[in-house]
């Protein structure tokens, strides 16, 4: 063993490696709802531990899609989606529970219990650990523990015994994140996090889950669409056009030229909408 390791002394290290391996990797996706149009075609996307993706496209490009079919919500046609150790298109009983557990979400409406408490909130965040309930069904001090340190985290502990609905958007969804965290999550899907918030408490929020892909290792995918805040907020940016993936680039390789493609004819689309 020595020898072996003396020989290979610039080779990766197993951790190195691991660090290369796409925890997500999608290959020639297609979607189509019952007998609808494809509405994913042909996607090929891989994700890495410690990255922030930022997906852009326009309304209906098939952003939520994409994100769907990496936990199982998305009915895929045909291609290759995997996460972790699973193949979504040839799942086992009980893998999609797996899966889910494993993969923290985000959402546009925070999604979160307005009239609980922010921490009961977060909690609930590890109910897919059996072990997060004691005998008479409230939660071990020890998830409490937890939970408070997340929130604070993500600067919200002083706000943990107010009713989740008192705070502001802003602080609701850093609370949304808290509650992903609370899943120890290998991934992070965060589908227009920042769509309802104003441009400061975007690019807090945006600040956030980016620290959080590096400081931690998970890859974050972010769906966005404004240009600007994926430039600024992202180590690498997918465009979907219809179903296809148009761009894919380090975002330090793009500017708003390069991502025109995403939103080309966009105003003849428009106009389409405007008489229907
Ligand atoms: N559950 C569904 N049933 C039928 N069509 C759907 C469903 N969800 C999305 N679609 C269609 O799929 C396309 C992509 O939608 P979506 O993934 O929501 O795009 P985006 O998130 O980029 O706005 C749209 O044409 C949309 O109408
Ligand atoms: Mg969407």
């Amino acid at each position: 063993m020595t020898t072996t390791q003396q020989a290979d002394a610039s080779a990766p290290t197993t951790a190195e490696l691991r660090q290369r391996l796409p925890l997500v990797s999608v290959r020639g996706l297609k979607v189509a709802y019952g007998e609808g149009p494809l509405v994913l075609d042909g996607v090929d996307l891989d994700l890495f531990p410690g990255e922030m993706v930022a997906l852009l496209g326009s309304s209906g490009s098939g952003k939520s899609t994409l994100m769907k079919s990496l936990t199982g919500f998305a009915p895929i046609a045909d291609g290759a989606v995997r996460v972790g150790g699973y193949d979504l298109a040839n799942l086992r009983r009980g893998q999609l529970r797996d899966v889910r557990a494993s993969v923290g979400q985000v959402f546009q409406q925070f999604n979160l219990v307005g009239r609980l408490s922010v921490l009961t909130n977060v909690l609930t965040g590890g109910l897919h650990d059996a072990g997060a309930l004691n005998l008479v069904g409230g939660f071990r001090s020890a998830q409490r523990r937890r939970a408070l340190e997340l929130l604070d985290r993500v600067g919200i502990a002083h706000k943990a015994a107010e009713p989740a609905r008192s705070l502001s958007g802003g602080q609701q969804q850093r609370v949304a994140i808290a509650r992903a965290l609370m899943q120890s999550p290998k991934l992070i899907l965060a589908d227009e996090p920042v769509a309802s918030l104003d441009p400061r408490m975007s690019h807090q929020v945006l600040t956030l889950l980016h620290d959080i892909a590096r400081d931690d290792g998970i890859p974050v995918l972010v769906s966005l669409h404004v240009m600007p805040l994926a430039l600024e907020h992202s180590d690498r940016i997918v465009g979907l056009r219809h179903g296809e993936l148009v761009v894919s680039a380090p975002t330090a390789q793009l500017d708003a030229t390069a991502l025109e493609p995403v939103y080309a004819h966009d105003e003849e689309d428009d106009d389409v909408d405007d008489i229907a």
